[in-house]
């Protein structure tokens, strides 16, 4: 009776990054109880699995916790070529490798943050959303697509050497408070660079990265685009085309043009522009002196130019300028976790809102989720 408690109480004990019960992901080998004392075997999918300590106490722990059992004998092996080949063909649930989890037919939903101009806090931005969105509880995952300007590593505070982990060709993303991130910057050697990478190149990333990494079921998966309209920028729209688009600019007129622009060559590729983020907008001192350093009004001169006759471009969301949401991109604590009263947490907070109540609007298809 009490071995079949551990079992269950073991077989529940989820992989961290997995994400599933261990028991599903066929890791519990053999459990006895002599005298009190609970052996446990596990198997893990790598030798050097960079969760073993994590899954590992947290079996011991589940164990401990059945009742008559005073002691536990946790050993770890690692899987056969076999076993984690039958393990990643489970993974994969019936899709072949090679194959883009993210077609039109795919229930999650994809929205590329973008804008013409750089510098205007589209990462910052992408990497609160994406923990914004996590805190709702939706399954997310976050691909860094600025291959030269790679930085949101950093600013998900996820170590500089951090590497996907590999099963055989599936390439499971480290998780940072709740999201799935991939970037190239975690694919890099010390002092390499892609600078010199051309387009053929980065296409082939940009579709490794959809194709080969492990995400599992998403509700959304955002991808932070480079600046402006290049290569990876085609490769994404050739291999995303039904993808959502948000655009962030500033409130400067001088950067609205580019950003129209930006939504304007996405259209052309079939991808649906869902609306605009207006970031760095003006801030209120303590004195309610307000201050706005980038003028105002280039968020809505954005939405009123994409919009058209068939559709409304709205502006979702207004981001003020906050030394807060800086530092915490600085330091890798994102700001809507670390500081949520303040007002750029509250506004990216209520774009997360904005964008799981809008839904992915599409006639005919159902939808991923539904509003919190
Ligand atoms: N609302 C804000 N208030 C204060 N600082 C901000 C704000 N938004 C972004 N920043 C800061 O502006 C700088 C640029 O932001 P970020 O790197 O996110 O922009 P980007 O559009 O992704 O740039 P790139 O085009 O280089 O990828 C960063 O130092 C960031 O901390
Ligand atoms: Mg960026």
């Amino acid at each position: 009776m009490t071995a079949e408690q551990v079992r269950r109480a073991v077989e529940a004990v989820t992989d961290p990054e997995l994400r599933r019960p261990i028991g599903e992901l066929d890791m519990v080998r053999e459990i006895r109880v002599d005298d009190g004392i609970a052996r446990v075997a596990i198997v893990l999918t790598i030798v050097g699995c960079p969760a073993a300590n994590r899954i590992e106490s947290d079996v011991r722990r589940a164990a401990a916790s059945v009742p008559d059992v005073d002691d536990v004998d946790v050993s770890v092996g690692v899987m056969t070529p076999d076993e984690r080949k039958a393990l990643t063909e489970k993974l994969r649930a019936g899709r072949p490798a090679r194959q883009m989890p993210f077609g039109p037919d795919s229930l999650t939903r994809v929205i590329l943050v973008s804008s013409g101009k750089g510098g205007v806090g589209k990462s910052t931005v992408t990497a609160n959303l994406a923990v914004a969105l996590a805190e709702r509880g939706l399954a997310v995952g976050l691909v860094d697509a600025d291959v030269h300007g790679f930085s949101i590593p950093g600013l998900l505070g996820i170590p500089a050497g951090t590497q996907p982990t590999r099963i055989d060709d599936l390439m499971l993303p480290p998780v940072a408070h709740g999201v799935k991130t991939i970037s190239i910057g975690m694919f890099l050697r010390d002092g390499e660079s892609v600078v010199a990478w051309r387009g053929p190149m980065l296409h082939r990333t940009v579709q490794q990265f959809l194709t080969d990494v492990f995400f599992g079921d998403l509700d959304v998966l955002l991808i932070d685009m480079p600046p402006g309209t290049g290569d990876i920028a085609i490769s994404i729209g050739q291999l995303l085309p039904h993808a959502e688009v948000l655009v962030v600019t500033t409130p400067q007129a001088a950067a609205s043009e580019v950003a129209i622009r930006s939504g304007l060559v996405a259209r052309q590729t079939g991808q649906r522009v869902i609306g605009i983020v207006e970031n760095m907008a003006a801030f209120t001192l303590p004195d309610g002196t307000v201050v706005d350093l980038f003028g105002s009004g280039g968020g809505t001169e954005v939405a009123r130019a994409l919009s058209t006759p068939a559709e409304q471009i709205e502006l979702l969301a207004s981001i003020p300028l906050s030394p807060a949401l800086r530092a915490g991109g600085d330091a890798g604590t994102p700001v809507v976790l670390e500081n949520p009263s303040d007002a750029a947490a509250s506004a990216i907070d209520a774009l997360a809102q904005r964008i799981v109540t809008k839904g992915r609007g599409l006639a005919g298809r159902s939808l991923p989720f539904a509003p919190s």
